[in-house]
């Protein structure tokens, strides 16, 4: 078990993602979080940040309790800080330090550059440099550009690194990270998709005993496995509710209600399409839509949830990067948590304990997990579809006969690209059906109907995003189709923008 104390670097979560890679669970906490036990964890990574070290309002931890006591790594900031406070010196570089660099020196027999051959590239992304080291440091590597690049402390398992090991640039960075958590801080590598789902299942049947769940499943990748995961532990006494909103994709609900139920899942499902159509009527501005698709989510489940006698607790498919408290911006000690639609999102009627079997996965772990426990790939292997779903499709007020024709416009674009063996290349596709009619004409016929725009993207978290270089014969194929076939389309238009400036959905 490894504790990443984070100084706000946008890379911490990366480290956190690498070590798990190695088959070794790990934490990230702010510096200054007081959530945390020291005695749980077998090392210590500090990371980087976007503060310099001889600014007052940077992060100035205590390490007593961690340096010298338990294997110590200092990534970029996390080692100019040892540096800066055990005696060294840290300045501002005169040479730029973004970007590619090689290690053009190592120290012979050092367990920490084990199968590192000089020569290596490491990416480095810093504006002060390490000008001195303290007395009682060795330097055990050295670039081009940066003398003290690598460092450890004699007679202590301390190690600093300037370069980023965690990004996928330094090519040697998950061997450097191996080489550092297995072979000198001891830590074991049995955190696996299966050791996993073997202690959260017991966990779980521990923590739940005989009480009844409620859980709302979406179809998504996490409340399944979450689901599943529940669901091996105490069996009926989950109770899952998937609710219809009828802004789900074509036949979505008949279609994963059913291998839910083939899954073995307690599920029930309930059509409330109409309600949610009848309360979103003349709503056209898309926070409020969100507003009332949300609240009447609630009022339907909690309805349903009122239906099981005595039900305990709420099952929540949320993930580690919407749990993890971020530093703050300025690199103060205000720490914040992030917020997030799935988190706290308990209303305050349903009086119910939370359990969230996934809060320490990040998504490709989720993914992980759910293939150990058997679940169809496909499934597993779904594209995001937002909460709202075509509620924030349609631009404008919502229809049936909207819904309608965006269902059948989507579901050609993503059979599409499911028959071209596209759609595990994108991250997220879908359509939008715009509130615009133009002219076209069909035969000897003059029409005047909707316009839709396709979108493919690619991302890895969503927050940023670019377009998906599609091949035009197949955007050309998708496009007849959906002319020739979508009563009241006309026109179908690509979407070229990227994340930032635009966002992946339209509203
Ligand atoms: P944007 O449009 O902000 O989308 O670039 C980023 C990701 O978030 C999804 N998204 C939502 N998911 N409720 C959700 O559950 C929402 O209100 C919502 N809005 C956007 C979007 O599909 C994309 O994956």
């Amino acid at each position: 078990q490894v504790l990443i104390l984070d100084f706000g670097s946008q890379y911490t979560q990366l480290i956190a993602r690498r070590v798990r890679e190695l088959n070794i669970f790990c934490e990230i906490f702010p510096y200054n979080s007081k959530t945390f036990d020291i005695k749980d964890y077998k090392a210590v990574i500090l990371s980087g940040s976007p503060s310099s070290v001889r600014s007052e309002e940077a992060p100035h931890p205590d390490l007593s309790e961690i340096k010298g006591k338990l294997p110590l790594l200092g990534v970029c900031y996390g080692a100019q800080y040892m540096a800066h406070n055990f005696g060294g010196e840290v300045g501002a570089s005169n040479t730029r330090e973004y970007g590619r660099a090689n290690l053009s020196f190592i120290k012979e027999n050092e367990v920490f550059f084990e199968n590192v051959s000089t020569g290596s590239q490491v990416w480095m992304s810093h504006s002060d440099t390490i000008l001195n080291l303290p007395e009682t440091f060795e330097l055990i590597g050295s670039t081009h550009d940066v003398k003290n690049a690598a460092f450890k402390i004699k007679d202590e398992k301390t190690y600093g690194i300037q370069f980023h090991p965690e990004v996928y640039h330094s090519k040697d960075g998950l061997t450097i990270l191996k080489n550092f958590l297995v072979n000198i801080a001891e830590v074991e590598q049995t955190w696996t998709p299966d050791s996993f789902v073997e202690t959260t299942v017991a966990e779980l049947k521990e923590k739940l005993g005989d009480d009844k769940v409620v859980l709302g499943l979406s179809g998504g990748v996490d409340s399944t496995v979450a689901a599943t995961l529940i669901s091996k532990a105490i069996g009926k006494n989950l109770y899952c509710i998937f609710v219809n909103n009828g802004l789900l994709r074509k036949n979505e609900f008949e279609n994963v209600l059913d291998q839910y139920k083939h899954m073995g899942l307690n599920v029930k499902g309930v059509d409330a399409s109409a309600r949610f159509l009848k309360e979103l009527e003349g709503e056209s501005d898309p926070e409020g839509k969100r507003k009332i698709i949300g609240r009447v989510f609630i009022e339907v489940f909690d309805d349903e949830a009122h239906e099981i006698q005595n039900v305990k607790w709420l099952a929540q498919g949320t993930i580690y990067p919407d749990v993890i408290e971020s530093v703050s911006a300025t690199g103060g000690p205000s720490a914040t948590i992030k917020s997030h639609h799935n988190v706290g999102g308990l209303p305050d009627f349903m009086k119910l304990k939370i359990v969230e079997p996934l809060n320490t996965l990040f998504k490709d772990e989720v993914r992980r997990v759910g293939k150990s426990m058997g679940i169809d790939a496909e499934l597993l292997g779904r594209h995001p579809f937002p909460g709202p779903g075509f509620g924030i499709r349609i631009l404008g007020d919502i229809t049936a006969e909207k819904v309608r024709m965006l269902q059948e416009v989507d579901h050609i674009f993503i059979q599409g690209l499911k028959d071209e063996g596209l759609y595990n290349k994108v991250w997220q596709a879908g359509a939008m059906l715009l509130p615009v009619n133009s002219v076209g004409v069909m035969g000897d016929e003059r029409t005047y109907e909707k316009a839709v725009v396709l979108r493919a993207v690619e991302s890895t978290d969503g927050m940023t995003a670019d377009w998906v270089n599609l091949p035009y014969e197949f955007l050309q194929k998708t496009s007849n189709k959906i002319i020739n076939g979508v009563k009241g389309v006309n026109r179908v238009v690509y979407d070229i923008s990227s994340k930032p400036p635009a966002t992946i959905e339209w509203e």
